[in-house]
This record gives C-alpha cells, sequence and structure tokens, in this order.
C-alpha cells in the first residue's frame, strides 16, 4: 500500500495566489500597523486565519448553485434543504440564518433571561458574547486534560461530568439548557466522545435540561470518534452524526465549517416548544423562515455541502493534513496543543520565543515573524487577543500565548503544508532575530482585530 495520503480530489478551477518579496511584506506589515487583520489578502500568501467560510465549493455545489429558488416565501430550496437537515438530525425543525452566531443570536434571545448560566464545555468568542450580551453567564467546564497543550487524550473536548452536576445540584433554576460543542473550537478544535455526549445529556435530563449543541464541526467530530471510540470503527460518519444528535434537544450551526459553503447558519429543534419565539425573532432580524438571510442558492450549496462534509475519504485526509504539520512542528522542536485538532494546529509561542517577555507580545510577534517570513497567515490566541489595557493604565496578560494555523477545506495541497513547515522551522531557527511588539493604539473591546503596533 503507498503510504501517502491524498488530497481525494482534482482541481477543476484554480485561483493564483501572489508571491512577495521579504521587503515587499516588510512594507506591507508595516503598513498594516504590524497586525495582519489588517492586510489585504491579497498579499498573504498562504491564508491560514480561519477555517470559516474560506474552503472551496465542489463542481456539484457550484452546480447546484443554478437550482437557487429565489422565491420570498416557501422556496424549493428550502424544503430540499430541510430533508437533509431532517435525515441527519433527527429535528424537526429546522430554521436557516445567515451564520452561526445569528443561529445564536435569535435562539437564546427566544430562550434565555438575565441572570440565567449556561455551562457548555467552552464557549466559542460569539456564543459566550451572545448569552453575556443578555446578562447570562457562560460557564465552560472542559475536562482538566483539555486545559493542558502537551498532554496526550484522546477526546479532550469533553465536559467535566462531575463539575456539570455540581453546577447542576446548587443552580438549576438558573440553567435553561446545557451546552456542547463540538469539536471544541476554543480547546483547540478537540473532540467529544460520544459516550460523554450520551452521559451529558442523561444527566442534563435528571434536571429538565434540555442539551443545545453547537455543532459547526460535526463530521470532524464524528470522523475522530470512527478513529478513537471503541466500537464505532465500522460505523459510517453518517451514523455517528445522526447518533450523536439523537441526544440533543436542539443544535446552533454555522454552515461555513463541515458545511462546506461559505456563508450560511441554521437553527435545528427537536420540539416547538420554543418555535414561535424563534421564528418571530428569525422574522424580525434574519428574514422569512424559508430563506433566514441566505439566497436560495446558499440553500442549496448547503445541502450538497453537508453531505460532502461526512464523505469519509474527505475527512480522512482532513484530519491527517493537521497531524502532518503537527509531525513536522513537532521535528522542528516547536510545541503545540496536542493531539492537533481538526480544524487547526495551534502553536506554542513560548517554545519559540522562551526569553521573550509576555509584555512583548511573544504570540503576535510569532505571527508577525510567520507573515514576514514566508507570507504566512495565522492568528494570535494570547495576550492581545485576551489581555486588556484596565483603566488604571496596568496590562494584563493571558495564560498561554498560541498561534493558531486554521485550514480552509479543500484549499491549500500537501506542498502548500511543505512550505509552511519549512516557513516555520526558519523562524524558528533564527527566533533570536524576532522582535517583540508594543499596542500604540487599541479600542476597548476585541482589540486584536484593529489595534496598531509598533515594534519595541
Ligand atoms: N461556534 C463555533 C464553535 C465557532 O467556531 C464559530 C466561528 C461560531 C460558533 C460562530 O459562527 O462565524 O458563522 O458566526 N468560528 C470562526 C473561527 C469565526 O475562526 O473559529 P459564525
Amino acid at each position: 500500500m503507498p503510504r501517502t495520503l491524498i488530497e481525494p480530489f482534482r482541481i477543476k478551477s484554480v485561483e493564483p495566489i501572489r508571491m512577495t518579496t521579504r521587503a515587499e511584506r516588510e512594507r506591507l506589515l508595516e503598513a498594516a500597523r504590524l497586525n495582519v487583520f489588517k492586510l489585504r489578502a491579497e498579499d498573504v500568501l498562504i491564508d491560514w486565519l480561519t477555517d470559516s467560510g474560506t474552503g472551496a465549493m465542489s463542481s456539484r455545489q457550484w452546480g447546484a448553485i443554478m437550482e437557487g429558488d429565489e422565491s420570498y416565501a416557501g422556496a424549493r430550496s428550502f424544503y430540499r434543504l430541510e430533508s437533509v437537515i431532517q435525515d441527519i438530525t433527527g429535528m424537526k425543525y429546522f430554521v436557516p440564518t445567515h451564520q452561526g452566531r445569528a443561529a445564536e443570536r435569535v435562539l437564546f434571545s427566544a430562550v434565555c433571561r438575565s441572570g440565567q448560566l449556561v455551562p457548555n464545555n467552552c464557549h466559542f468568542d460569539t456564543t459566550r458574547a451572545n448569552l453575556e450580551f443578555l446578562g447570562v453567564e457562560a460557564q465552560d467546564l472542559v475536562i482538566a486534560e483539555g486545559l493542558q497543550p502537551a498532554l496526550i487524550h484522546p477526546f479532550k473536548g469533553n465536559i467535566d461530568l462531575a463539575r456539570l452536576e455540581a453546577v447542576l445540584q446548587t443552580q438549576a433554576d438558573r440553567v435553561p439548557f446545557g451546552m456542547l460543542t463540538v469539536t471544541n473550537n476554543t480547546g483547540g478544535g478537540q473532540p467529544v466522545s460520544m459516550a460523554n455526549i450520551r452521559a451529558c445529556a442523561a444527566l442534563l435530563k435528571q434536571y429538565g435540561k434540555p442539551l443545545i449543541m453547537d455543532v459547526c464541526r460535526f463530521c470532524e467530530n464524528a470522523m475522530f470518534i470512527k478513529m478513537r471510540e471503541p466500537g464505532y470503527e465500522n460505523t459510517s460518519i453518517k451514523a455517528i452524526a445522526q447518533e450523536m444528535f439523537s441526544y440533543a434537544d436542539g443544535a446552533t450551526m454555522s454552515a461555513k465549517k463541515d458545511g462546506m459553503v461559505n456563508i450560511g447558519g441554521f437553527i435545528v429543534l427537536r420540539s416547538d416548544e420554543w418555535m414561535d419565539a424563534v421564528r418571530n425573532l428569525e422574522i424580525l432580524t434574519e428574514g422569512f423562515p424559508t430563506y433566514g438571510g441566505l439566497a436560495g442558492r446558499d440553500l442549496e450549496a448547503l445541502a450538497v455541502g453537508l453531505l460532502e462534509g461526512m464523505d469519509e475519504d474527505y475527512l480522512r485526509y482532513r484530519l491527517r493534513t493537521a497531524e502532518y504539520l503537527g509531525e513536522r512542528l513537532q521535528a522542528a522542536g516547536i510545541g503545540f496543543m496536542q493531539p492537533t485538532g481538526g480544524h487547526a494546529v495551534y502553536m506554542d509561542a513560548r517554545t519559540v520565543l522562551p526569553e521573550m517577555p509576555v509584555a512583548h507580545y511573544p504570540g503576535w510577534a510569532l505571527c508577525n515573524a510567520l507573515y514576514l517570513e514566508g507570507g504566512i497567515r495565522g492568528v494570535e490566541i494570547g495576550s492581545v487577543m485576551f489581555g486588556k489595557r484596565l483603566d488604571s493604565g496596568v496590562e494584563t496578560y493571558h495564560s498561554m500565548e498560541l498561534v493558531r494555523l486554521a485550514f480552509p477545506r479543500r484549499m491549500y495541497t500537501q506542498s502548500h503544508f511543505d512550505y509552511a513547515a519549512e516557513v516555520i522551522a526558519d523562524v524558528k531557527q533564527h527566533a533570536a532575530a524576532i522582535r517583540g511588539v508594543r499596542l500604540v493604539k487599541q479600542p476597548r473591546y476585541l482589540r486584536h482585530f484593529t489595534c496598531e503596533c509598533a515594534w519595541v
């Protein structure tokens, strides 16, 4: 058997990427105030800022786009997508939204009240923000193993059932529902096991609480279950996904991930209990419930994309890609969140820049170095993202300095990954020359998107 796991597709339409010189990139990064979010995408060679909405659609999906029914109400495209989603999720009610955070906003606004508490393995930023905006406390209860970057564990996304039970025992009256994020993006794209989903749902049920899953990456999670959880070796991805959904009472999804489309999202619910409130809010901000802020053609592309996202050859290649980059980083002596997750590799900047003071933002510095050295764009998950300048002028810092390299689906080939591995190894070799930054201008919230920096 050949050892190489190839991309299970061939390329029908290409998009050129622009080579730049180091001198050019130095100028471009300076003009972007040392913030890669401010770069023009065409000045980036390998764009690993996010896996969200950035992937390549298939020829089938582009074909389906021409089938889009753009009727305002009751479009054929809605019913086609509804039947695909009902088949996978087993849930009766499906409400499209323009993306994941809109699904969160509509559902939470319909169901939650100020002063409540929602437990989750880890809330994604927008999930937390949408809850907190309503005055709801968002609690992260991932297992302790999930917080140790170097530790190997097959399901680091699992929720800590003992801590969940303690919350339910003491504060059940505050809990409208429990959540699970699959895979756990904030915790490194780590999967949740079927046993954990089952037990979490059963525990919530004891207290009469529904389970809502954030299922952006349910296909990748299902593939991890197939590869790592005894008893699922011979189960199809679709059957695994169906079992995962069978334990939930509802879900929100950003279809920009495992839906294999560039825009879209949805809510599914098993019972009609919340549906009147959800529909009313949907109409207020997203649109009529059979299009929900999307074009009919978007619904068609998603109906095809959800099936392609569950393709086993694709998923095997997808998870192997992240693992492969992890192996190359390990060989270069660079630390990262172990084991590699589904959609991204989270590098530990402290293993490249152990001497750099945290006040010089080593995660941010590494991110800039990857761009300067090889035109690669990742995202800092460290003290620029999670630190703060307090009103007193005092700076607070994050416990970790990570750089996330997130991979668009079906877009980059193995040679792109080989190139990136070489760039990263070079950056590590010349780490002594990497300069830290100071923040010269920053907004009060979400400062990483727009802050301006200078070299220290
Ligand atoms: N939930 C999770 C787990 C996510 O990763 C995201 C988005 C959302 C919800 C929100 O979905 O962007 O469609 O509104 N994650 C992207 C990322 C932005 O880069 O990880 P959205």
